[in-house]
């Protein structure tokens, strides 16, 4: 396995997807979205009225967001904790602050993996390739290294999946994957497209391990990523066993999460706005959990969602 030897000195292994682009064990999410399960499934008074207003106080929310201290931690995570994959989509705001990060880091563009994904907008109007070229230009790049879509909208995503394999044949994009797929939407692809997708990009962490999608995608040599790596932070609390291990290992819960997805051959796409979280999030490649660790970390599986799950969603609210 190839190690790549970040800036500040730690060796990160690195992964051939199936096209032979070479990319990092690890990504780094800046982009900000809402709680998905909260705002669309809760039935509290605040739900019922935050789901009612929901694009305005997303707005609101971006825009508080999109301030110099959001541009001073994408910068750190890059230049001084050492992510190499800033891991994007066009549905969420920050696309500017994002593009003049990657522009301004001082790694060079070769250096650097990028990935974006065409949203469920322009799947429902036919307007994939057109979207995609314009958040290139808002990023400022002539091309991304992973292009996905975001999720597999019902009767849209085959004639997605066919817009993606034209822009990489173009060179706008080295390689593409899918996010959000079960097996079902990947088997669509593999048997109606003309390439099979380098990465699915779904949520799993210990309380939602998805072993199954996980086995699917490597036998079919599409390299499995962890969205919600951490579950949001959401639903590390009290047990025993995570907190067992981390201290055995004198690392924190998130570290001992982080790694359980790396010796499972899952890429974790992990965000964390604290320059603090992001060096302790990179800080899991030396040490390994053990068989006994591994086994431990299965109990904690409960089919506990933050995201909502894509056979059971409005593709329009997402
Ligand atoms: N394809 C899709 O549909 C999809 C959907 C959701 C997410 N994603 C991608 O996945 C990325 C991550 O997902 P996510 O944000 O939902 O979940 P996550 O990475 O599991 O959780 C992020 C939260 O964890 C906190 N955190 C991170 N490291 C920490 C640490 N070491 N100690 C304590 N807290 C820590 C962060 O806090 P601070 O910010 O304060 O550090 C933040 O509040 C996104 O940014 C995005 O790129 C993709």
């Amino acid at each position: 396995m190839q190690k790549i030897t970040l800036s500040n000195g730690i060796e990160m292994p690195s992964i051939t997807l199936n096209d032979g682009l070479i990319v990092p064990s690890m990504a780094f999410g800046p982009g900000i979205m809402m709680r998905g399960r909260k705002l669309h499934q809760g039935d509290s008074v605040f739900d019922r009225i935050v789901r009612k207003f929901q694009w305005k106080i997303q707005f609101l929310y971006f825009r508080i967001k999109q301030t110099p201290a959001y541009k001073k931690s994408v910068l750190y995570a890059i230049q001084q904790a050492g992510f190499r994959w800033i891991d994007y989509s066009a549905s969420y705001d920050q696309v500017k602050t994002i593009g003049e990060c990657i522009k301004k880091c001082g790694i060079p563009r070769r250096d650097l993996i990028v990935t974006t994904r065409i949203t469920n907008r322009a799947q429902f109007t036919h307007t994939q390739r057109e979207a995609f070229l314009a958040n290139l230009k808002e990023l400022q790049l002539d091309y991304v290294d992973v292009l996905m879509f975001h999720w597999p909208v019902t009767g849209h995503f085959l004639e997605t999946w066919k817009v993606m394999e034209s822009l990489k044949k173009e060179g706008f994009a080295k390689s593409i994957g899918v996010a959000n797929c079960h097996q079902h939407h990947l088997e669509d692809i593999l048997n109606n497209g003309d390439e099979p997708p380098s990465i699915n990009q779904f949520e799993q962490h210990p309380w939602l391990n998805q072993i199954s999608l996980v086995d699917f995608c490597k036998r079919n040599k599409i390299v499995p990523q962890a969205y919600a790596p951490t579950a949001r932070q959401e639903a590390i609390g009290g047990e025993g066993c995570l907190m067992e291990i981390a201290n055995k290992h004198k690392k924190t819960p998130t570290q001992i999460i982080l790694r359980w997805h790396i010796q499972n051959g899952v890429i974790p796409v992990v965000r964390a706005l604290n320059p603090k979280h992001q060096c302790e999030n990179i800080d899991i490649f030396n040490f390994e959990l053990s068989v006994d660790d591994m086994e431990k970390m299965k109990t904690l599986n409960c089919n506990f969602r933050v995201w909502p799950n894509p056979d059971n969603c409005d593709f329009k609210k997402l």
